[in-house]
């Protein structure tokens, strides 16, 4: 435990609602094994298992998982195909339990650049638990933030050209509108495992205000006392959005 964490007692303030996650490490998982990197999103994937197992017994109502990046095509054939494959499997496996869960899955990204059998088997993941009304958990895939707020400008540039839209009127909830998250409130806890400390192209707009948590822990090693330790520290900081301390103090008491 670091010293920025607290124990789950400590816990004071409330829980975050929506909790975005950068996962991180498969490769070096793997390597610190001898172990083909495939052999680390595999087993990833029990890790994305067991912290949406927790995200929704613990009451957490969105989960956004970095799963892959637009970036991520860039990876050698093999590894993309792997990863693939990974997921469509994935998806097949686990969708009755996360509607026995009553879990929605949702899809953001660009997800027309998948093989077309796995989007076949999101679709179906999507399709069974459209009416889930528990967590949701946000699958990105062929994601990222800048591709996403590409796709966002030309929408509304769109409207504009066709008089839908007065350029004048824009604001953060037009933008927000527009997003692949429309409807969601903006992730409250960003948390990346994997020791690297940066954001990767990931829910840009979304994350102004969100409280950022780096672990060293990799990925297939991050499990649920790690997360509900996270969650208790998220519970311990004080969340400003610009105001001073004394001003959210009043507003709370
Ligand atoms: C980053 O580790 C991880 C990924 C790019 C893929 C994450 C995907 C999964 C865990 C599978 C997701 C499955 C579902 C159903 C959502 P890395 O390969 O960049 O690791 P490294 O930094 O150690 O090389």
């Amino acid at each position: 435990m670091t010293t920025e964490q607290t124990t789950h007692s400590q816990a004071q303030g409330a829980a975050p609602q929506h909790v975005a996650i950068i996962m991180d490490g498969n490769g070096r998982w793997a390597r610190q094994r001898m172990q083909v990197r495939s052999e680390g999103h595999a087993e990833g994937v029990n890790s994305v298992h067991n912290i949406t197992k927790v995200a929704s017994d613990c009451g957490v109502k969105y989960l956004t998982l970095y799963a892959f990046s637009t970036e991520n095509w860039n990876r050698p054939t093999e590894e993309v195909d792997t990863l693939m494959r990974l997921i469509g499997t994935a998806i097949r496996n686990e969708t009755p339990e996360l509607k026995a869960n009553n879990v929605h899955i949702n899809l953001i990204g660009d997800i027309a650049r998948l093989p077309e059998d796995v989007q076949a088997d999101l679709e179906a993941g999507r399709k069974a638990t459209e009416n889930c009304t528990g967590l949701n958990l946000n699958l990105c895939l062929s994601y990222s933030a800048r591709w996403e707020l590409i796709r966002a400008v030309k929408e509304l540039a769109r409207r504009a050209a066709n008089g839908e839209l007065d350029p004048a009127a824009i604001d953060e909830a037009t933008i927000d509108s527009v997003l692949a998250t429309a409807g969601m409130p903006d992730p409250d806890l960003l948390i990346r495992t994997g020791g690297e400390q940066r954001i990767s192209n990931f829910l840009l707009w979304q994350i102004a205000y969100s409280e950022l948590y780096f672990t060293p822990t990799l990925w297939p090693d991050f499990g649920k006392e790690e997360f509900l330790d996270i969650l208790d520290n998220f519970r311990g900081r004080e969340r400003r959005f610009g105001k001073t301390s004394d001003q959210v103090k009043s507003e709370q008491s």
